[in-house]
């Protein structure tokens, strides 16, 4: 089964910040888990180069508008290097490729008869790029909002409006979590949708509409077509049905509601679903940089923390869909308390037994188990199931504390059969084997429900067991009859405020 994640893409105009790292560490992380449950799985990203926005930031800083975006783009590109992330596709809208997407998408939106020139009048805020009917300032940057008067091409967005409430109705899964599908709802039952203005005269910076270059492209339009530019024409029919979108709630109507209704009248399939993360805030405020109270440098955070407690942070520490305080301190208790202490040292002291006890090894031919060995596999594979529907109900922040129950659960089974004191009986070392032998299957099991949240951590676990190959998903909760452990370093240093 194929699976195709989105990531926004990213405004060109500034540098990336740990709002950007967020969206993109989870997109990253469920990668990790569809490719765990047998998918095939694509994963894209992209700066967003056209726009008012845009030429503005060139404009402000006296650079060129394409050496500025040049330079916007490579610094997203080294980030999701930087943070391990593998994209199969990195779009550039102001690449030809994209722009070579875009005029047919328009094209044939124009064949159906929805688009119409006309005049539009009303209120813009140009960092969100984005209308307003009412209102002073910018709910969202809280600037004030600028009054615009210009011809302009519109889509008729109107006549969508049913099929967009049929559509979220009878598919529970298209916008998650539910909170974000009711609010869309309501404002599709409450209000009347006003047709979208979809081109621009006040800039040249654009694609110019077809047969009309007098106008440039809305950049929305713009960039929501590059969810399809950037797979290749032969991966359409296999991807496309299975998109993803992995959005933040700023930007939830344009991708719930202008974006299914232009694949409507394209008539292109809906994606699968929209999954819709809240906001990383520090003191209460939105991080943005239009606020430079609120930058954190996430390279530094990593070089502090590792990617993967930067991507453990979001995915556990961050209930998703909601808002949360970045508040290191707190980031650090909980990445100590988790990783270091839970993981770390359960690790540790396992592969110390089987060093210190079977010089690394242990073999058994048929090992008996007793009740709470059964229980604790159990566990692991119980747990399994109820993280994989977290996972498909977009609370992959539920799947991480399955992960990190699981792993206090191991610990609680070595802290009541106390292998270190049985040991010291040698009429114990059969039973001692065996109690190895269960803690080592249920590590084995625990790789693979950590993996999605802290791959590096979990191949260093590995390493220390010896386990090899592709960690498997069917293996959960499985018992095997032989342990080999390799002494390595801890797996996640103790962190230190
Ligand atoms: N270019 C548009 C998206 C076009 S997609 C077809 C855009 N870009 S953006 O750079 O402003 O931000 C995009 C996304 O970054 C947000 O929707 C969100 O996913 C993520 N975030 C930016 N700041 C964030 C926080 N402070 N917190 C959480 N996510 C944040 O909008």
């Amino acid at each position: 089964m194929n699976k195709y994640l989105t990531t926004p893409i990213y405004y060109a105009s500034g540098t990336p910040h740990l709002g950007h790292a967020y969206t993109t560490l989870v997109a990253d992380c469920y990668r990790r888990y569809y490719r765990l449950t047998d998918h095939d799985v694509k994963l894209i990203s992209g700066t967003d180069e056209h726009g008012q926005k845009i030429e503005r930031a060139a404009l402000a800083e006296g650079t060129d508008t394409t050496e500025f975006i040049e330079a916007r783009s490579d610094e997203f590109q080294a980030l999701w290097r930087t943070l391990g992330i593998d994209l199969d596709a990195f779009v550039r809208t102001t690449d030809s490729r994209h722009v070579a997407r875009v005029l047919p998408f328009w094209q044939n939106i124009a064949d159906k008869g929805d688009i119409y020139l006309g005049q539009y009048e009303g209120l813009y805020c140009v960092e969100c790029e984005q209308y307003f009917t009412t209102g002073e300032e910018c709910p969202v940057h809280r600037r004030p909002l600028e009054t615009f008067s210009e011809e302009s091409y519109f889509f008729r967005l109107s006549r969508y409006q049913s099929r967009l409430i049929e559509h979220i109705e009878s598919h529970d899964d298209f916008i998650l979590p539910r909170e974000r599908r009711n609010e869309v709802l309501s404002l599709l039952k409450n209000s009347e949708l006003r047709d979208l203005s979809i081109s621009r005269t006040s800039t040249r910076w654009g694609i110019p509409v077809p047969r009309d270059n007098r106008h440039v492209m809305y950049v929305w339009i713009d960039a929501l077509v590059s969810y399809l530019s950037a797979l290749a024409t032969e991966d359409f029919n296999a991807f496309w049905p299975s998109a993803t979108h992995f959005i933040g709630k700023d930007i939830l109507i344009f991708h719930a509601v202008y974006w299914p209704a232009l694949l409507l009248s394209a008539e292109i399939p809906l994606p699968l679903s929209l999954k819709v993360n809240g906001w990383l805030t520090i003191e209460g405020k939105k991080i943005a940089k239009s606020d430079p109270d609120t930058i954190v440098d996430p390279v530094a955070l990593i070089e502090e923390i590792g990617t993967d407690g930067l991507t453990y942070f979001f995915l556990k520490g961050v209930p998703f869909g909601g808002d949360v305080n970045f508040v290191r301190q707190q980031v650090y208790q909980l990445l100590n308390a988790d990783l270091a202490n839970n993981v770390g040292n359960l690790i540790s002291r396992f592969v110390t037994l089987v060093q210190r006890d079977f010089s690394g090894a242990i073999d058994i031919t048929s090992p008996v188990l007793e009740e709470c060995d059964h229980e604790l596999l159990a566990v692991l594979k119980d747990g399994a199931q109820e993280w994989q529907d977290a996972f498909e109900r977009a609370e992959p922040h539920v799947a991480a504390r399955i992960f990190a129950a699981s792993a206090a659960s191991i610990n609680r089974y070595l802290q009541h059969e106390e292998p270190w004191n049985l040991i010291k009986n040698e009429e114990n070392r059969g039973r001692v084997a065996v109690i190895l032998l269960v803690v080592h299957s249920a590590l084995s099991s625990l790789c693979v429900l950590g993996s999605p949240f802290v791959p590096d951590i979990i191949e260093k676990v590995r390493t220390s067991l010896c386990l090899q190959g592709d960690l498997c998903w069917s293996s959960v909760g499985a018992f095997g009859s032989q342990i080999r452990t390799r002494k390595t370093q801890s797996v996640y240093p103790r962190l230190s405020s």
